[in-house]
């Protein structure tokens, strides 16, 4: 079969569906691909490079598979071959005359913007990798209209305050946004109704502001719900409180299927200092702040500059559109089990079924639900039910008592013992004493570094007990096997442990 690349033809749309780079992907699949021509001129991908890569230069829309970013025109559309798929951001949930259209054309519609949020299609959720690059250059759009440092310095004129940033709303694109605002030395606060957050806020060096409401619990999908009153109320204390401090607002706040809830009110941004900035991230889906215009930047009477863009993603359109290209050619690899060339829609397979719009001219939409859970599991019942008999510290009595019988056994030893093994003894008294001491006040973080160290004695055990294993005595001999075994055991599992470890940060 052959792929297609459309050129896109929605005005300021920077991104293409695939690059020289994913077309290679797409060709090891079996496919040949055609590319429209200029298709990738505004994400900086020539033709020339294009066909560098095996693709070759023509028309994309009478190919068997059509790739687009956003929908083609109704141009594009009517020179789609009936047998065909067509596979862009349709955004059927929120477009009914875009699905009342594609249901009166022959061809097979698949929506990349209805991939369900579930971990196996993680690798094609386009909405999560578009949102990150958005969250991201939100930042950057911030520091651009922002007219000071987001770092705080003291240099030799003057000190220089780190600029505080408020993201609202902790998802995807609200992570990316913490992240990138962190790292240009900002100091970042987030809030989201979903608490489960916090832990990821943290991580990424948030700070989570909480808000103290009987409404607020973990999420069952991984979104959240429209709050109740109580919930709004204390929101707006916050946000109002927050306002009057920081110099940075993200809001990134969004409930699927509704409107954007506003969150910031104009009074709010009244009270913003002076040279502020505000980014709408929720602009296109009415906005989360009073007085965004969309796809905009606007300036209040106070000097505050609120941005209402909404083609974020596409102001990376390079990064964006191979992002995009990676989540168009793993789906292409699932829909391609033969790695022949052939797309065959799996009808029974919940990622495929969720994002056709169309199925060879047949109405797909909308589709069945999808089981979403990013609830943490439920504890067991019997667990519930008998929670684990709690260890009750020794009381002074037993630990005196511990210590008289530790003293006594080595007193025992010490007497009774050949001469020759009282330093021996001596040593491992010692050793379990500040072994005990030091190593059980490691910090968690540092036991892979403590692991190394305990790797160094287990070679000086291992070596030790090679010199032994030739005695005369059986009872040497086993006993220096046995101290060979546990203490491989140690050094090889501590590399083993360290070689996973260390290819988790490895960039190849
Ligand atoms: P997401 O669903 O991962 O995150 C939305 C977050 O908002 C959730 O964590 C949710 O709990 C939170 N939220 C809901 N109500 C809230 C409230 N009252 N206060 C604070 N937080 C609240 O969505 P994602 O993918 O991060 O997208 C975020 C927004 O960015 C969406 O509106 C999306 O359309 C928009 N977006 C904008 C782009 C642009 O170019 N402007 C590009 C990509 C995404």
């Amino acid at each position: 079969m052959i792929v297609g690349v459309l050129k896109e033809g929605r005005a300021g749309e920077s991104r293409v569906a695939a690059t020289p780079a994913t077309i290679q992907q797409i060709r090891k699949l079996g496919y040949d691909v055609v590319v429209d021509p200029g298709a990738g001129v505004a994400a900086g991908f020539t033709d020339s490079a294009y066909e560098a890569a095996g693709a070759t230069v023509g028309d994309a829309a009478g190919a068997d598979v059509v790739l687009g970013v956003n929908a083609p025109s109704p141009a594009q559309l009517d020179r789609v071959r009936p047998e065909a798929t067509v596979i862009a951001l349709f955004s059927p949930a929120f477009d009914p005359a875009m699905v009342e259209d594609l249901g009166r054309r022959p061809f097979t519609a698949l929506s990349m913007d209805a991939v369900p949020r579930i971990s196996r299609a993680q690798s094609m959720d386009v909405l999560s990798s578009m949102a990150n690059i958005a969250g991201y250059r939100a930042v950057i759009e911030a520091a651009h209209e922002f007219g000071r440092f987001f770092t705080g310095q003291v240099t030799a004129a003057g000190k220089v305050p780190p600029a505080k940033v408020l993201v609202a709303g902790a998802g995807v694109a609200g992570l990316a946004a913490i992240g990138a605002s962190g790292s240009l030395g900002a100091i970042v606060r987030a809030t989201d109704p979903r608490p489960e957050v916090a832990d990821q806020v943290r991580s990424l060096g948030g700070e989570y502001l909480s808000i103290a409401s009987p409404e607020v619990e973990v999420s069952k999908t991984g979104y959240a719900k429209e709050m109740g009153d109580d919930y709004k109320a204390r929101e707006a204390e916050l946000y109002a409180a927050q306002c009057r401090e920081v110099d940075i607002v993200i809001t990134t706040a969004l409930i699927p299927g509704r409107p954007a809830p506003t969150l910031i009110t104009a009074e709010m941004v009244a009270s913003m200092k002076p040279g502020s900035v505000i980014v709408d991230m929720a602009a296109a889906n009415g906005g989360n702040v009073e007085g965004t215009v969309k796809g905009e930047k606007a300036v209040t009477d106070n000097g505050v500059t609120i941005i209402g863009y909404t083609d974020l993603a596409g102001r990376l359109s390079a990064q964006a559109s191979q992002l995009y290209g990676t989540n168009l050619v793993n789906l292409l690899k699932l829909m391609t089990p033969g790695k022949d060339g052939l797309l065959v829609l799996d009808w029974d397979d919940p990622v495929q079924r969720s994002i056709t719009v169309v199925r060879e001219g047949e109405s797909a939409w909308p589709p069945p639900p999808v089981q979403v859970s990013a609830a943490p599991a439920p504890a067991p019942a019997a667990a519930v039910a008998q929670p684990a008999p709690k260890k009750e510290p020794m009381t002074p009595k037993q630990k005196f008592g511990g210590v008289a019988l530790g003293a006594l056994a080595l007193f025992l030893a010490v007497a009774f013992a050949p001469a020759a093994l009282l330093p021996h003894v001596t040593v491992f008294v010692l050793a379990i004493v500040i072994g005990y001491y030091v190593i059980g006040h490691v910090h968690h973080a540092l036991h892979t570094p403590l692991m190394s160290v305990t790797n160094a004695i287990s070679g000086i055990i291992v070596v030790g007990a090679l010199l032994q294993i030739g005695h005369t005595s059986t009872t040497v001999t086993v006993l220096s096997s046995v101290a060979i075994l546990l203490a491989s055991i140690n050094v090889f599992g501590g590399f083993a442990v360290t070689r996973r470890m260390l290819a988790m940060f490895n960039r190849s």
